[in-house]
Formats: C-alpha cells, sequence, structure tokens
C-alpha cells in the first residue's frame, strides 16, 4: 500500500513572519493527521525558516520541505538557479519539478524538467514531477497523448525507477481555477500515468509509485478526491497557505 502524501505548494506566497505563523499553527494541530506525510514547497530562502523552526517547536509531526524548482548542476555559471546541493544541505528532502508555471511562464520543457527532476534524486532528495494538459488539450481529446509525450524525456533518461520518485498530475485548466477535475478525470489520468510507469519502470515500480492529484485541491473535495484507487496523495496550492485548511487536506488522507 503507498502511504499518501500531502503536500503544500506555496509558490511566490509567504515572507518570514507568515512562515513561522503557518509553522505555529501546523504544529499545534498535528494530532489532525499524525501520520500522514506532509511536505512544503517554499521558495528557496524561506527553507532554512522553515527547518529551523520546526525544530524550534519540537518537530511534532512528520513535516518535510523543499524548493519548487533545482537546476541538475551542484555548481557553475547558472545565475538565478538552484544548486541541488544547496537545496539539500537547507534540509530539503523533496524538490518539485516541471510545475506547469514554470512551463508556461519560464520556459521549462519536458526535458528539462525531467533533468531537475532526476536531479533531485542525484543529490539525496525525492522528486515530485509535475504535468498534466490544458483545456484545449483535453477538449481535443489529447490528455493521454499529452501526459505521454511529457514523461517521455524522463523515462529516456531514467532507464529505472528513483527510489520514491513521485508524480503530480495538475490539470492546467485546474489550477487556480476552482475547477476541479471529477473524481472520475482524476482516476483515469492516474491510472493511465501509472500504466506508463509500468511500461518504462516495471509492475513493481508502477504500484510503488505515488501520483498526486493537483488543481484546486480544497478541504471540501479532498475525501473524494483522496479515495480514489490511483490517487495517492494532493498538491495543493492555494489552500496550502492557511494551515487550517492544509490540514483539514491532509486529514483527509486515506492511509
Ligand atoms: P491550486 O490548488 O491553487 O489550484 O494550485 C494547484 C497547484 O498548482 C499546486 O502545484
Amino acid at each position: 500500500m503507498r502511504a499518501q502524501l500531502i503536500a503544500g505548494n506555496w509558490k511566490l506566497y509567504k515572507n518570514l513572519a507568515e512562515t513561522k505563523a503557518f509553522l505555529a499553527v501546523l504544529a499545534g494541530q498535528t494530532q489532525q493527521a499524525p501520520q500522514v506525510e506532509q511536505v512544503l514547497f517554499a521558495q528557496a530562502p524561506l527553507l532554512p525558516l522553515i527547518g529551523e523552526e520546526w525544530q524550534r517547536l519540537g518537530a511534532p509531526g512528520r513535516l518535510a520541505w523543499g524548493p519548487q524548482n533545482l537546476y541538475w548542476e551542484e555548481k557553475g555559471a547558472f545565475t538565478g538557479e538552484l544548486s541541488p546541493v544547496l537545496a539539500r544541505e537547507l534540509g530539503s528532502t523533496y524538490a518539485l519539478a516541471g510545475h506547469s508555471e514554470r512551463r508556461q511562464f519560464f520556459g521549462e520543457t519536458n526535458e528539462t524538467a525531467a533533468r531537475r527532476a532526476l536531479a533531485a534524486h542525484a543529490f539525496g532528495m525525492k522528486a515530485v514531477f509535475c504535468l498534466g494538459e490544458s483545456l484545449a488539450e483535453r477538449d481535443s481529446g489529447r490528455t493521454m497523448a499529452v501526459l505521454k509525450e511529457q514523461c517521455q524525456p524522463l523515462f529516456a533518461q531514467a532507464r529505472e525507477a528513483p527510489e520514491g520518485f513521485c508524480f503530480a498530475y495538475e490539470p492546467v485548466w485546474a489550477i487556480g481555477t476552482g475547477r476541479t477535475a471529477t473524481n472520475a478525470q482524476a482516476q483515469e489520468a492516474h491510472a493511465f500515468l501509472r500504466g506508463l510507469v509500468q511500461e518504462a519502470w516495471g509492475a513493481e515500480a508502477a504500484a510503488k509509485t505515488r501520483i498526486l492529484y493537483g488543481g484546486s485541491v480544497k478541504p471540501e473535495n479532498a475525501k473524494e478526491l483522496l479515495a480514489q484507487a490511483d490517487v495517492d496523495g494532493a498538491l495543493v496550492g492555494g489552500a496550502s497557505l492557511d494551515p487550517l485548511s492544509f490540514l483539514a487536506i491532509a486529514a483527509a488522507h486515506k492511509g
């Protein structure tokens, strides 16, 4: 059985004081979702603060953290990038890769997203590799073909499953729109992705690999989405900014 993972993607939100306030509330409420693994993807300068604060608060729950993006080289003349070594040094155990906003606004490709995801594993972290179709792609019946294309460079670069590798299916039309995929749409895409993982990395990897759903996940819809057989967690944007709604989503996990 795959243990569910509830991840918050804070995007370009939260300053130092807001981060501390969030953690203080989270630390006071961990009995609500004691068994589920929770991850925060924060702006890189917040990562050391999250680590320090969580220690100071007595590390009362299963909280992990990591960057929203990282580079595949350890060091060099790569202005504006984040070294995977530094990310790891800051206590990161997960890293996001290929988020649709990186793809849409910053030129991320299937190829570079795959390199970033695999760099996380090369430097001791686990990737959450994001993918998903646009509304036009869904409307023209291309969803599954797009998901396959998005995975191709990843499977070409990694012949075997990296231990603990995670996917996040995030239909672009559901991100920040309030319009969630239906349970059936999520399950269908997740099952298809698991099939791709099986083809590329084998049955054992497919059974172990966690596939999170992202796109307007809220406390009100989390339980049903997380109950789907192939939905192994959530990647939450807006609703992860409030610690109580993040916790309510975490409390909806199925194990
Ligand atoms: P929302 O939950 O705000 O739709 O964002 C989803 C997302 O992009 C998480 O990575």
